[in-house]
């Protein structure tokens, strides 16, 4: 009779540790999902951004938040009111996503891991000081240094967003690889100097002045230097896979997205040059590639370097609890 009903009990146990990780799994799919769609929306934005910087339609709505005092100026519409109007509902609805996921996030805070409401927190408050950026560089008439913090803060809403998703996909990683990490978190860092040169280069037009006038050509030439110490650590990366053969066989479709975003960055950045910056195409690919080029960088950061063992890990641990 005793072992009957210690029976029914590790039944009742089992059907219900079952339940609960499904209608957990239910909510942070749903985040994943959310997840997935900002980290499109926001590399869109950024590209529909630099295609605005290029065609010199920043300034194309004179007004903020409205452009022309209407949300959908058809009267003034030409290609770059268009963009700059596109740019700002991008915005806009990635503003909405995030603030949707924050709002869900606080509903179902006890379904979820409790890192989640407060990672989203800050993301709300980038994509506020982002829009407060996106409005002064209307204010203050595309002003370089504006310009540049909002395509920095741009990049730090996807790195922030790139490593909720990945945090979301690993979430009990046994040993997260610090030395790993570390290396890699290097040429982020350098691409996000990189990043911020690059743009003080477009801003303050120096490039377009060192070609024309072979003056103010530091700027350009620091930007072209810095490439090699970023070619530099991704070799080192490269080298410790291949040297820790498994990080390799776990991680070489990143690896190799890495490399050829690396090489094509650069052949854009002599192509746009080449061309005397006159073919927007090479510029708005430079910014698109430099984007993904980030979004590969930090998923192999924040990813589990060992998806298999991690998975493997997981259930293991799952077994270990239905036994116990
Ligand atoms: C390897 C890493 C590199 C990264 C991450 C990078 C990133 C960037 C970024 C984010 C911008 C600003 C884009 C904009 O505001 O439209 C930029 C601008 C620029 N980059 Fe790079 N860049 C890299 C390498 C290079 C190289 C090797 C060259 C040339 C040999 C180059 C040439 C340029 C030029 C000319 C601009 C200014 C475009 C303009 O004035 O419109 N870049 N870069």
């Amino acid at each position: 009779m005793v072992f009957k009903s210690n029976l029914l009990c590790k039944i009742i146990g089992f059907v219900h540790l079952i339940n609960n990780q499904l209608y957990k799994s239910k909510y942070l799919t749903i985040f994943k999902r959310l997840g997935s769609h900002s980290v499109l929306a926001l590399i869109a934005l950024i590209v529909i951004g630099g295609a605005t910087r290029v065609m010199e339609a920043g300034l194309a709505c004179p007004d903020w938040p409205l452009c022309y005092g209407s949300f959908l100026p058809f009267n003034h519409m030409n290609l770059r009111v268009f963009l700059e109007w596109f740019h700002r509902l991008d915005a806009f609805l990635v503003g909405i996503l995030i603030l949707f996921k924050f709002s869900l996030s606080i509903i179902w805070k006890n379904e979820i891991p409790n890192w989640l409401p407060k990672t989203y927190s800050i993301l709300l408050f980038l994509v506020i000081v982002q829009g407060s950026f996106g409005a002064l560089t209307v204010i203050n008439l595309l002003d370089s240094y504006t310009v540049t913090g909002h395509l920095l803060i741009a990049f730090l809403l996807l790195i922030t967003t790139i490593s909720i998703n990945q945090n979301l996909e690993n979430n009990d990683i046994e040993e997260p690889l610090i030395w790993w990490r570390f290396l890699l978190f290097f040429p982020l860092l350098l691409t996000l100097v990189q990043s911020f040169i690059g743009v003080r280069l477009s801003s303050t037009w120096s490039a377009h002045i060192c070609l024309s006038f072979n003056k103010q050509c530091l700027i350009l030439n620091i930007h072209k230097l810095f490439a090699f110490p970023i070619a530099f650590s991704i070799l080192l990366i490269t080298a410790a896979a291949i040297y820790k053969r498994s990080l390799l066989n776990e991680n070489w479709k990143y690896l190799s997205a890495l490399i050829f975003l690396l090489f094509s960055q650069i052949a854009l950045g002599v192509l746009s040059l080449k061309t005397n910056l006159n073919e927007p195409i090479f510029i708005i690919g430079h910014q698109l590639n430099a984007s993904l080029f980030i979004a590969i960088l930090t998923t192999l950061i924040f990813r589990n370097p060992f998806t298999k063992k991690g998975l493997n890990h997981s259930l293991n641990s799952q077994m270990v609890g239905i036994n116990t």
